[in-house]
């Protein structure tokens, strides 16, 4: 594997969740793996449980980091080939992949939506361009269509909470004041074709995801009939796919609340954070015993340990 930009790159799902779980009874027991190596991590967008769970993944494998916020600290990039650079970017991704190669033994980026050009955005053109150009392994640390390490965190949450052989796990949507991104759904849905469980997903009419990525999904628009029996409410805003990157409603009707919870069978909530309280979700049901947010932030350390692991092994 030298990448890993959505959960398609991964080809056995459930030998990696068996390797977070070991890791996370013992995160210091590869300490010498990463001795001498050194991960970059460049962030386009903002982040707290990425950039720092990342980091500490790195220092479990007893790799050092190196982190740069690069809108403000890099030079404005090109990712257009063969242009005329007399405008306002200032280095070419090909230079700056590649001197990146020189300094990192793997390389993990963020690089948020713009959620204006549909086509680009599903291009994945930054994350796709630094892996195409850099000659060492790529980590996606939440592109515009995907976010992969959540998803694995997610997973981890769900394996260790399930009662049941075949949980029933929903995925709602939720009201939010800005247009977010569909990058956590998309690879909370793929994550979930993988797992044994009965999935299903619930939003707003208009609020479809990419249809290639939900294809094998049931979808109900009647958030409680697809509550009723739930074990696990994953909640997540996301804006429009159809009419790309709007919102098509303000009103409250579709956070979650206590009552919401009570259609469930004693459903535990995820979300991924950070959440608006009580727009997404009311503050008693995220601080409730039934809430894994917590859990959750938790699983993403090793969730990149365990595919910095992966990439350290394979070297
Ligand atoms: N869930 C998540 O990715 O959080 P951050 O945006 O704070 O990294």
């Amino acid at each position: 594997m030298k990448q890993l930009i959505t959960l398609d790159d991964l080809q056995d799902f459930d030998a990696l969740i068996e390797e977070m779980v070991a890791l996370k009874k013992q995160p210091f027991a590869h300490t010498a793996l990463g001795r001498n190596k050194t991960l970059g991590v460049l962030f386009f967008n903002p982040s707290l449980r990425t950039r720092i769970s990342t980091q500490k993944a790195a220092q479990n494998l007893g790799m050092h980091t190196i982190v740069m916020n690069f809108n403000n600290e890099g030079w404005a990039l090109e990712f257009e080939d063969g242009v005329l650079m007399n405008g306002t970017t200032s280095e070419h991704i090909k230079e700056a992949a590649g001197v990146l190669s020189q300094y990192f033994d793997v390389l993990a980026v963020r690089a948020f939506a713009s959620l204006e050009d549909k086509q680009k955005d599903r291009a994945e053109v930054v994350l796709r361009s630094f892996a195409k150009y850099a000659s060492i392994p790529i980590i996606n640390l939440e592109s515009a269509t995907a976010h992969p390490l959540q998803a694995l965190a997610d997973a981890l949450t769900i394996k260790t909470f399930q009662k049941t052989a075949r949980p029933k796990v929903v995925l709602s949507w939720a009201p939010h004041p800005k247009a977010l991104p569909q990058a956590v759904a998309n690879s909370f849905v793929r994550m979930m074709h993988r797992m044994d469980a009965e999935f299903v997903i619930t939003h707003p009419e208009g609020y479809a995801l990419d249809p290639e990525i939900t294809k094998e999904a049931t979808i109900l628009y009647d958030q409680k009939q697809a509550f009723e029996g739930a074990d696990f409410i994953y909640t997540k805003n996301w804006s429009s796919f159809e009419q790309y990157g709007q919102i098509l409603r303000t009103d409250d009707i579709w956070k979650v609340s206590a009552t919401k919870m009570k259609w469930t069978n004693n459903a535990y909530f995820m979300h991924c954070l950070p959440v608006r309280r009580n727009v997404v979700v009311d503050q008693d049901v995220l601080e409730s015993p039934q809430a894994l947010i917590l859990e959750q932030a938790n699983n993403r350390t090793f969730s990149a340990q365990a595919i910095l692991k992966k990439f350290l092994d394979e070297a």
